[in-house]
């Protein structure tokens, strides 16, 4: 029975599926090599597929610029959008009115230009009434970013508004309310 047919068969067969497992492996693994992952030599990026799109990337870019001196609020200002800085003012609301009276802070009609420690019968701090000047939109602005760090001793208790953006726009807005 073993005859030289049989062995001959049996090898060729074996011969047969050997090269068919190199085939599917070489054409398995040339499938799924990307770029040069996988054998990038050491220090070397591997080759990046595709880009994914991260959202609010633009934002982060944005609040990037803001650690650096350069945003010139002015311009800033000068496109602002009051009706996006009366959401803003959502944030105020709780202390700040704007029908005159006052609440826990002083009320803020008007406010963009008038003098500082100006509402009559509020009960300002000592250095809020040692500051001095007028709210011009860059005092302002600056005083909103960070209220303890422009009046400090201030009784204002709020965090400060982060986005040049926000206190562009709010300000627009408080200039719209007399
Ligand atoms: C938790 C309450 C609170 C919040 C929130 C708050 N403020 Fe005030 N704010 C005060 C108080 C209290 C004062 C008076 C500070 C002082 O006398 O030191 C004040 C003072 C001010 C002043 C100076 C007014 C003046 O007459 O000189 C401005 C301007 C102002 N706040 C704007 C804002 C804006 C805009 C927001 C929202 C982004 C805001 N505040 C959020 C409590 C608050």
């Amino acid at each position: 029975m073993f005859n030289t047919m049989t062995v001959t068969k049996t090898a060729g067969a074996l011969i047969g599926s050997l090269l068919f497992l190199l085939l599917v492996s070489w054409g398995a693994s040339s499938l799924y090599h990307v770029g040069s992952a996988g054998h990038a030599a050491e220090g070397e990026a591997p080759a990046q597929a595709y880009t994914i799109p991260v959202e609010g990337a633009e934002e982060a870019a944005a609040e990037g610029e803001a650690a650096g001196e350069t945003v010139d609020f002015e311009a800033l200002l000068a496109s602002a959008d009051a009706a996006a800085g009366e959401k803003v003012f959502g944030k105020c609301k709780s202390c700040h009115k704007l029908d005159g009276t006052d609440g826990v802070g002083p009320h803020l009609n008007g406010v963009v230009g008038r003098v500082v420690a100006a509402s009559e019968g509020f009960n300002y701090s000592e250095a809020m009434k040692a500051h001095g000047g007028n709210w011009e939109p860059e005092p302002l602005q600056a005083f909103l970013e960070d209220p303890k760090g422009v009046v400090p001793g201030t009784k204002m208790t709020f965090a400060g508004l982060k986005k040049p953006e926000d206190r562009a726009n709010l300000i627009a807005y408080l200039q719209t309310v007399q």
